[in-house]
């Protein structure tokens, strides 16, 4: 393993390599930023790890990140192969597009999914109509708590997963539905089982997935979230009318019918399952976790909540319900929201990149095939970047005339090529979601109740630990 890393010039330094396990014991893997950090201090912006077999390298700061995935974009669009998704139907030609390697595939699906989402409604009630119904609702069920302590996440959950439902199966469940409830309890066992050091034990060394039972153990939530998905799917398609597209599902069993051509690019009925799976993975957690970071800042700074509502009374009102119009007249709200992103830190570690081919950067070689990790974390709270790094400091994105700015280093979304495909669709739901929920209440900590941890909780996001709150209505 040593001959391994060194027989590169110029490859990025790192910790000492162990035999078979090379730098594994040097990460916590359920807290991997944290790690990174220090060794960031140690190696500096560019450091080199290894796991079992596989080379990582990992990007600090906004300059190194911005340069890789800006400047040098094809060079680390590249995503590496994960094993470990194999029993989900996970391969060739059928690679979905988060975990997709970089090529024709992933390009026709990105394409697709884009376009799809931006013709969202085709004909019927446009995207951010659907959101803001969605914003009623969440406040209807917010209501019927009655000012009593609760916690939030069980109901912003349900507000974001309907959105995604939305767009792929074209309805919404009511939130006692318990289709609904079980799709989301299936969803979050996924997600959990993501976490730690097995998986990134598995996907190394993925002959360990061989043995009888262990895939089934490992992630026999995720095996019964796919499940369930065929089974959406299925309903869904004994309903399809090709003449009349109601949604994302429709749109993609239509390129299906267009033949082996499009077979060819990825449309078929295995990438059906993998890409909603992936709508639902990147795009529900990361958007209810930062919506629960946003009320927990509101909890711990009331100040900024008064000054929040005091903005969304002068624009919008009490009836009213926002718009994204609204947005560009609301830039306090606007530096709140991209306050809570970049402090909250929701994404720290990103997602990994692999290098497509040998490359350079800032005077290292990295070879092709190199797993590359965005440590987004330390471009968010980059001290040569933020004034205050580590506070909630909303003047982070307010110039002095008090106008909405949007500093270069705020890259929660990621950047280039494989950026997050739905920031649009991301900003609209923080936006909406969040004006319409302190038009109508405050958040307050209840009486007797600790204050909340402000350090969150990673399974590839990171999250608030659970807390509890009062809706006050206004
Ligand atoms: C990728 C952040 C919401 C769909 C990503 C990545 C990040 C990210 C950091 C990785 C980019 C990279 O590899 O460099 C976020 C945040 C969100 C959000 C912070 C909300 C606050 C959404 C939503 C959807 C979505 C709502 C879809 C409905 C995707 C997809 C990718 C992705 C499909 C993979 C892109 C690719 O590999 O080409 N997102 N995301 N995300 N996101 Fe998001």
């Amino acid at each position: 393993f040593m001959k391994r890393r060194k027989k590169w010039s110029h490859y990025p330094p790192g910790p000492v390599s162990l035999p078979f396990i090379g730098t594994m014991l040097y990460i916590n893997f359920h807290n991997p930023h944290f790690s990174f950090n220090q060794l960031h201090k140690k190696f500096g912006n560019i450091f080199s790890l290894q796991n079992c077999w596989t080379n990582l390298v990992v990007l600090n700061g906004y300059k190194t990140v911005k340069e890789a995935l800006v400047h040098k974009s094809e060079d680390f669009a590249d995503r590496p192969y994960f094993p470990v998704y194999e029993h989900l139907g996970y391969g060739n030609k059928c690679e979905g597009i988060v975990v997709a390697r970089y090529g024709h595939i992933w390009k026709e699906l990105r394409k697709f999914t884009l376009s799809t989402l931006r013709n969202f409604g085709m004909g019927k009630k446009s995207l951010e109509e659907r959101v803001t119904e969605e914003a009623g609702f969440l406040c209807s069920a917010v209501n019927s708590e009655e000012g009593r302590p609760f916690d939030l996440r069980f109901l912003v959950n349900n507000a974001v997963c309907n959105v995604i439902c939305i767009i792929i199966y074209g309805e919404r469940f009511n939130y006692g539905d318990e289709t609904f409830k079980k799709l989301l309890h299936l969803f979050e066992n996924s997600m959990n089982e993501e976490a730690g050091f097995l998986p990134q034990l598995l996907n190394v060394v993925p002959i360990l997935l061989h043995i009888p039972g262990v895939p089934q153990k490992a992630f026999r939530g995720q095996k019964a979230f796919m499940d369930f998905i065929d089974v959406l799917i299925d309903k869904h398609m004994e309903t399809w009318n090709p003449a009349y597209i109601r949604d994302f599902t429709d749109a993609f069993l239509k390129e299906m019918e267009k033949g082996k051509e499009a077979e060819e690019s990825g449309f078929n009925y295995n990438n059906l399952r993998l890409v909603t799976a992936d709508l639902f993975a990147a795009g529900s957690e990361t958007t209810s976790t930062t919506l629960r970071w946003a009320l927990l800042y509101m909890l711990l700074h009331p100040e900024i909540q008064s000054k929040v509502q005091a903005e969304i009374d002068k624009v919008i009102g009490r009836e009213r319900s926002p718009t994204m119009k609204d947005q560009v007249s609301m830039p306090y709200t606007n530096a709140v929201i991209h306050e809570v992103q970049r402090y909250g830190d929701i994404v720290p570690i990103g997602l990994p990149h692999m290098t497509y081919r040998d490359t350079e950067l800032q005077g290292f070689f990295i070879p092709k095939g190199t797993t590359i990790i965005t440590n987004l974390s330390s471009v968010l709270k980059d001290e040569t970047v933020w004034e205050k790094p580590n506070e909630f400091y909303p003047e982070h994105f307010l110039d002095a005339n008090g106008q909405f700015v949007k500093p270069e280093a705020f890259l929660p979304f990621s950047a280039g090529r494989r950026a997050c495909l739905a920031e649009q669709l991301a900003r609209m739901e923080l936006f909406i979601f969040f004006t319409t929920l302190l038009q109508k209440f405050t958040f307050v900590l209840p009486e007797d109740q600790p204050r909340p941890r402000e350090d969150g909780h990673f399974a590839l996001t990171s999250s608030p630990h659970p807390y509890q709150v009062r809706a006050v209505p206004r």
